[in-house]
Formats: structure tokens, C-alpha cells, sequence
């Protein structure tokens, strides 16, 4: 610390999740000397912890058992057969499920480096799930044509988590757990540091840098049901937006077909992967009419749609009719406690139900944010379509928009993502370094202006006829109906003038508790304003973009329009409300021309 208000560090990483750590461990391993991690919560505590199915890499350990038919057994690769796998296939998948709104350069370098990447997490000491000849386990997963889930039973977040948090810490990495970045310094385009707050006692710092980098995760939380952890409120995104930097593709908003009824929280695609069935109200295995080939196993874009397709047309279950059952009966009792032991432990948890013996009542649930940050492949936030570098800002991971999952991500790939790109990242910042990247200085005093927003929310007597907690829950209930599964342009008007009342609101918020000793009442002032900032550039592209693609589908625009729509959004904050532009798809169209999303 150079002085009471001030900390400095080499290298300042916030966000404690995979990408965030990976970025980390690299720079610290190649030699940087100081390099800290700030965390709202405890590390081990953040979301890329929740992840359960698997991570995507085609090492070819196992194959289906020959003439079992698509959904049959798997078996281990025998001595000497050719892999039904290889990383041009993951390519391909990827690219497809993307539905081309994917960058294919980007994409290239995560499929050929998932290999490497989980033998490195192997050779770590991670706990992965075994064949019976000692391989990586490997299932299935949702878009993907071969079985490339490489997994440890359904804790692969966890256990990828926890071996990368040690190597961290074996390398030095300082960890600040409990730490709120409220700010981003970026002055002249070059990032200088960010402004946080600890949380313990609500003591705000300057905290300067050579090199900052974002791993803080997606924004999910903007939505009512969803399976992203409380603290997921896209605070990175909206904070790089207020510092000037752009965001990228932010329409596109994936939910996952099976988080738990009213709950939201995530019943893994693995429960699919190892062949459970979805039912409607009539006991159909309703996919045969959207996916006949793929069935459960189609990508969440698709699948999701199927599920609220029936619920709208009267075919939902539960006494509202807002319910799907996943059926895991016929998986039998010791496949589920081997393979799917959190997804039961959770089940019977939350909604008291034993899905070796019971049908688990499900619902879409927003899971994940395509996106976010622009950067290129080495985490280097981008300013423009012509690639104009924020120096010394990086970012990778969730809130990061690479692009190499576009309109829709692939189960199995945001830990990928996450680790590949972190990893890169963490090189990247060493480089950057290396080249002789100095400390930049700061105008004025940056923690001053949040102290001051921080003092305005404590203004006056705490009484107010706002309610931050009102004005979140509204936010909530408009994304999701207005701005969720299906679309139109209607109901985006709607969402959009909502969105601005409720920022006028949330100007008369007040707090509560005015202590300064873990104020969670200033916390969740503060994150909802951020909800509120990055939900207007989800409605605002989504109104935008008159086309369906992905995850983005628009009743009044059910095509994918590619002669209009085959580029990404760059969204420019401005006094005006958000500018939109638009930057090209990298494709290789001789090999990867866009073709029917079919499955
Ligand atoms: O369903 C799951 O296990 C989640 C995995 C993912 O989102 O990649």
C-alpha cells in the first residue's frame, strides 16, 4: 500500500473464478511478481464453481457402443480403434451451435487447446471421472456429436476450481476475498487501475495497476429464474460500460432447459447426457417434434424453446402449468449416485423430490451471458471493430465476448472458454509487462466519486419511498417477460420504457442501514444498479436486431436473417442512452459458410 487510500500492484485480476485464477497463476508463473485477485466473495465460493456437466474437449477416450443406436451406451475407446472425436468436429459443433454468430478464428484456437488444457488440469492433481482403463471419463452434451464432456461426476466446476485456486497459491497469487470493484480507471484509453471496496469495512480504495483484468462472470441475474449464484450482477460489464469500454452482443441470453422448478437452480445437461428423458403434461417426450434427431440432446437454445412451447400451448405441469419433468428413473439407482449425485442432493433439497423414484419438475432458467466484453484472443478488450486496444485492460471468460460461442453457447464449453481464455490472458499480461508496461498515473482522486455514490444512497433519514429491493424484483419480472425466451418488438418498446422509469426510481433509492461493517444493503444497491445499466443494452440490441439467431428469437422475425444480421453489436454508452454499430463475423466461409441450423 502506498498510502491509506491507495494500494498498488503489478497486476490487479478481479473476479476469483476459473478465468480469473487461470489469468492469474499464468502471470504470476511467468515471472510477474505481484498479482492480486479481488473477489466479492470467498473464491472457492464463485459461480464457475456451479458448473456441473463437464468440460468440452475431444480427447476420443470413448465411443458409443457400435449399432446401439445415437443414445445407446458408451464405451471406452479399445486398443487401437480410430477416436470418434477430433477437435474439427468440436469445431464444427460449436460453430453450428453458435448458429455462425461465433468468431471462427477465436473458435479454433479454444477447440485445439481444450485438449491441452484438461491434460494440464489432469496433471494438477484434478479429480476427473474415469473409464475403467484409468482414461477420462467422457458423455454426452447438447449440440455436440460426439461424447467430449470430460467430467467429475456433476462437481466439474468444483473440482476444476479448487486445483486452480492452489497452483494460484502456490505461485504467490494475493488473494482479497470480499473485495467489491465498484469502478474501472480508464483515462485516454489506457486502464490505470480500478476502485473497490472492502467489504468487512466498507472502506473505498484506489487501487492502481499496469494491467487489470476482468473475470467477474455473466449477468444472469437480471432475470427472475435463474441458475446463475446471487452474486452474478454482471457488476464487470456494467462497470467497463460506465468507464467508456463498449459491450458486445449483449441480446443474446442463453436459458438452460432444466433448472429447477421455481427455483431456477441448474439440473446439468449431464442428466440429459446420460439419457434422461424431458415430459410434458401427456407423458410425451415432446423433443420428437422439435429436434427429432438430437431429441433431449439438441442445443439449450432449442430445447429451452421446445419446453416453453408446450407450457404456452396447455402442456405444462405442476399446478400452474409453468413445469416440464425430468425423468431420471430409468438411469437406475446407482448410475445417479455415481454420476449425478449434486443434481439429486439438490433435487430433494429444494423441491423434496428423489429422482431415482420420482419425476423432477424443471422450467428454462437464464444460465448464461454470450455477451459481454469485447477482446480479442489473448483477453485484449477491444474498442472498436477495428480492433483499437484499451491498453492494459484484459478480460476473459463469462463476461468476456471473444466471440466463440455467438448466438448460443454449447453445454461443456464456458469452462473451456473460461480456462483457454484466462490462460491466454494471464500470457498475454505477462507479455505485456514484459514489454515494459509502466504504472500510469491517475487524475484527482477515482474512489471519491464512489464514496460519494455510496453516501447518497445513505442520505437523508434511510426512509424512501423507493425500495431498492422493489425496484430489482420489477427489473426482473420485466426482463423475463418481456425480454426472455420469446421476443417481439412490442413487448422490447415496453421493456425498454420500463427500464427508464425504473432508473429514474432508483435515483430516489435509499438504504437502509447506513453502517459501514458489511453493508449488504449499499451491496445490492449498487449491483442493481448495474443490473439496471446492462439490461437496457440487452433490450436495446435485442429491439435492434429483426432477425431470430440463437438464443435470440424474435416471434415477429422467425428467420435467421444473414444477409442483414451476420454481425455482432457493439453497444457505446452515450449521454443519450446506448449507440449501437455493428462489427463483421470472423468466418471462414470456404470451410464454415453459414448453412441451416438443423437437428
Ligand atoms: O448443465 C450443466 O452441467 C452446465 C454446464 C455448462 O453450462 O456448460
Amino acid at each position: 500500500m502506498s498510502d491509506t487510500n491507495t494500494i498498488v500492484h503489478d497486476v490487479i485480476v478481479v473476479g476469483a473464478g476459473l478465468a480469473g485464477t487461470w489469468a492469474a497463476k499464468i502471470a504470476a508463473e511467468q515471472g510477474v511478481r505481484d498479482v492480486a485477485v479481488l473477489s466479492k466473495i470467498h473464491p472457492l465460493r464463485s459461480h464457475s464453481g456451479a458448473a456441473q456437466g463437464g468440460i468440452a474437449a475431444a480427447l476420443g477416450n470413448v465411443r458409443p457402443v457400435p449399432d446401439s443406436g445415437p443414445r445407446g451406451p458408451l464405451e471406452q475407446l479399445p486398443d487401437g480403434a480410430t477416436p470418434v472425436d477430433n477437435w474439427e468436429l468440436h469445431m464444427f459443433d460449436t460453430i453450428k451451435g453458435s448458429d455462425w454468430l461465433g468468431d471462427q478464428d477465436a473458435i479454433e484456437i479454444m477447440v485445439k487447446e481444450a485438449i491441452d488444457i484438461v491434460y494440464e488440469y489432469e496433471h494438477m492433481g484434478c479429480v476427473f471421472s474415469r473409464t475403467r482403463d484409468g482414461r477420462i471419463a467422457q458423455r454426452r452434451f447438447g449440440g455436440h456429436s460426439a461424447p467430449r464432456a470430460n467430467f467429475a461426476a456433476d462437481w466439474t466446476g468444483h473440482v476444476l476450481l479448487h486445483t486452480i485456486h492452489e497452483q494460484a497459491l502456490r505461485h504467490g497469487v494475493k488473494f482479497y476475498s470480499e473485495w467489491y470493484c465498484m469502478d474501472l480507471i480508464v483515462e485516454d484509453n489506457i486502464c490505470r487501475g480500478v476502485v473497490a471496496m472492502e467489504i468487512q469495512t466498507g472502506k473505498i480504495y484506489t487501487m492502481r495497476a499496469r494491467a487489470v483484468m476482468f473475470g467477474t462472470g455473466g449477468y444472469g441475474r437480471a432475470y427472475k429464474i435463474t441458475s446463475n449464484a446471487y452474486a452474478n450482477t454482471g457488476d464487470g460489464v456494467a462497470i467497463a460500460y460506465q468507464a467508456g469500454v463498449p459491450l458486445m452482443d449483449m441480446e443474446f441470453v442463453q436459458f438452460h432447459p432444466t433448472g429447477l422448478y421455481k427455483h431456477g437452480i441448474l439440473m446439468s445437461e449431464a442428466c440429459r447426457g446420460e439419457g434422461g428423458y424431458l415430459l410434458n403434461a401427456n407423458n410425451e417426450r415432446f423433443m420428437e417434434r422439435y429436434a427429432p434427431d438430437k431429441m433431449e440432446l439438441a442445443p439449450r437454445d432449442l430445447v429451452s424453446r421446445s419446453e416453453q412451447t408446450e407450457i404456452d400451448q396447455g402442456r405444462g405441469v405442476e399446478a400452474d402449468g409453468q413445469g416440464i419433468y425430468l425423468d431420471l428413473r430409468h438411469l437406475g439407482r446407482e448410475k445417479i449416485l455415481k454420476r449425478l449425485p449434486q443434481v439429486r442432493e439438490l433435487a430433494i433439497d429444494f423441491v423434496g423430490v428423489d429422482p431415482i423414484d420420482a419425476l423432477v419438475p424443471i422450467q428454462p432458467t437464464a444460465h448464461y451471458s454470450m455477451g459481454g466484453i469485447p477482446t480479442d484472443a489473448d483477453g485484449q478488450v477491444i474498442y472498436d471493430a477495428e480492433g483499437t486496444p484499451v491498453t492494459g485492460f484484459f478480460a476473459a471468460g463469462e463476461c468476456a465476448c471473444v466471440s466463440v460461442h455467438g448466438a448460443n453457447r454449447l453445454g461443456t464449453n464456458s469452462l473451456l472458454e473460461a480456462s483457454v481464455f484466462g490462460r491466454r490472458a494471464g500470457y498475454a499480461i505477462a507479455r505485456f509487462l514484459e514489454s515494459g508496461a509502466s504504472l500510469q498515473s491517475v487524475s484527482g482522486d477515482p474512489a471519491e466519486k464512489q464514496r460519494q455514490r455510496v453516501q447518497r444512497l445513505m442520505a437523508g433519514n434511510g426512509k424512501s419511498s423507493e425500495s431498492v429491493e422493489k425496484i430489482s424484483q420489477e427489473l426482473k419480472t420485466t426482463m423475463t417477460n418481456q425480454a426472455g425466451i420469446f421476443r417481439d418488438g412490442e413487448r422490447l418498446i415496453q421493456a425498454s420504457g420500463t427500464i427508464h422509469r425504473l432508473r429514474e426510481r432508483f435515483a430516489n433509492a435509499r438504504v437502509m442501514d447506513r453502517s459501514s461493517c458489511f453493508n449488504t444493503d449499499v451491496l445490492s444497491a449498487l449491483e442493481t444498479e448495474h443490473l439496471l445499466s446492462f439490461s437496457e443494452l440487452i433490450v436495446a440490441g435485442a429491439l435492434e436486431r429483426k432477425e431470430s439467431r440463437g438464443a435470440h428469437f424474435r416471434t415477429d422475425y422467425p428467420k435467421r436473417d444473414d444477409e442483414n444480421w451476420l454481425k455482432h453489436t457493439l453497444a457505446y454508452q452515450t449521454p443519450d442512452g446506448p449507440r449501437l454499430a455493428y462489427k463483421a463475423v470472423n468466418i471462414d466461409w470456404e470451410k464454415y459458410p453459414p448453412q441451416e441450423r438443423k437437428y
